[in-house]
């Protein structure tokens, strides 16, 4: 197969991924009850290692167990057990594919029924129309808060690297803390933390420095980043190009973009902005436009399904196509079309009235793959929405349930 999206690409940190298509991050929901890989999750990597794919980003890791993003979620953090995280790795880098650890932190996207911490650059609530009710206010940060987030970040990077993966995804997009310091809606702060894109930016670049000062010669440092996150007022392709240039001086390996928050899920292809709903490949139009100016790699992600539109982003001058969806849907992806390149992936499409039902809908499918993966039987392609929604949403009550009792004595 000689498409170019076959061919090898070495990263400023020096290490060589064997071809272009990356893993998206995926939160699998499948840690034990301490927040640790368990072995279904293993098995999943092993089962998207032996796909084909030259890199594995796993699905968000949390800095910190009592914020955290969903109650089956894994937390790394400094007095952490390592051997299930070795174990991951090593499965995860079967036939040379490289992996690398999402890590993040929530801010205000947290549940009401997880409890723990829900702090945000200020005290911006979620605007979910009906379904606000379900995310509390958050508290807004203090000094302290902030520089806990900087070292807690740099922890589960330099823990990350000690146990044997290849790198780290800092995630700054989607809404979450990093994206809220990043957009002016979420933002309001009048200190240095706020204010001019500059500030905003600065937890992001104290973080950057912090890990590079911390982790040993030979490790992926990259971020997700949002391209816009597709609300008036809020942070914009200008912004995300001026956040590029600002990481110029750090040689990140590179810069996943993407867009959206809960509030307005871009990322799903749910975006009433004509420029990404246009192309199957959602952000490519931004993501070419930033790596125009751009001095490290970008990868871009969302809706990737066919060969032909992987390769259309690398003529775009992009380095990396990042897929989810398509690859929980058909983990062999990245071997089937070195022999089948016309073969389109079946991505679930779930088209309710209820715009923020239809996104958990189609979320949940792709967790029933996950799942069955992990469990060592093959994705089911046309699984009931419905079906696929109910199970979730009572899976999901039962982990709370398991992370309150957990955690009991920690939670407010
Ligand atoms: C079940 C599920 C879980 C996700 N979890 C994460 C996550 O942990 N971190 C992240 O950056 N993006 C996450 N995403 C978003 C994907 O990485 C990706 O940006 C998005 O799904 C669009 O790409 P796709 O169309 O190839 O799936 C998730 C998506 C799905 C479907």
């Amino acid at each position: 197969m000689n498409s170019p999206i076959y061919s090898s690409l070495t990263l400023s940190s020096g290490i060589s991924v064997k071809n272009r298509l990356v893993k998206a991050a995926m939160e699998e929901n499948m840690a034990t009850s301490q927040q640790l890989p368990s072995t279904e999750l293993i098995r999943l990597y092993s089962q998207w290692a032996a796909g084909g794919v030259g890199m594995l980003i796993t699905g968000n890791v949390m800095v910190d167990h009592l914020a955290m993003t969903g109650p089956g979620g894994v937390a790394l953090e400094a007095d952490t057990d390592l051997s299930a995280f070795r174990t991951w790795a090593q499965a995860a880098k079967h036939g040379d594919t490289k992996v690398i650890m999402q890590i993040n932190h929530p801010g205000r996207q947290v549940f009401k029924n997880m409890g723990g911490k829900v702090f945000s650059p200020s005290d911006i609530p979620l605007d979910m129309g009906k379904h606000s009710h379900m995310f509390p206010k958050p508290t807004p940060m203090s000094q302290d808060d902030i520089q806990d987030v900087i070292n807690r970040f740099t922890i589960t990077a330099q823990r990350a690297q000690q146990a044997g993966f290849d790198g780290v995804e800092i995630h700054a997009a989607h809404g979450y803390l990093l994206s809220q310091f990043l957009s002016p809606l979420t933002n309001k702060r009048d200190d240095r933390w706020g204010g001019s894109i500059e500030n905003r930016t600065r937890i992001l670049i104290e973080i950057v420095k912090q890990i590079k000062a911390n982790v040993e010669q030979g490790f992926i440092i990259s971020i997700k980043l949002n391209s816009a996150d597709f609300q008036r007022g809020g942070f914009d392709i200008d912004d995300a190009e001026q956040v590029v240039k600002m990481l110029a001086p750090y040689n990140l390996d590179f810069i996943e973009v993407s867009g959206g928050s809960y509030e307005a899920p871009a990322m799903q292809g749910r975006s009433a902005d004509e420029r990404t709903l246009a192309r199957e490949a959602y952000f490519l139009t931004f993501a070419s436009q930033i790596a125009k100016s751009a001095t490290m790699p970008i990868m871009v992600t969302g809706g990737v399904k066919r060969l032909a539109v992987a390769e259309q982003a690398l003529a775009e001058n992009i380095q990396l196509v990042g897929m989810g969806t398509a690859l929980a849907m058909r983990p062999d992806l990245p071997n089937k079309w070195q022999t089948q390149p016309d073969y389109v992936a079946p991505l679930p499409v779930v088209n309710w009235k209820d715009k923020t039902l239809s996104g958990l809908a189609t979320m949940s499918v792709v967790k029933q793959q996950l799942k069955r993966l992990g469990k060592g039987k093959a994705p089911n392609t046309s699984p009931s929405a419905l079906c696929c929604l109910i199970k979730d949403q009572l899976n999901k009550a039962k982990l709370t349930k398991r992370y309150r009792k957990q955690h009991q004595h920690e939670l407010s």
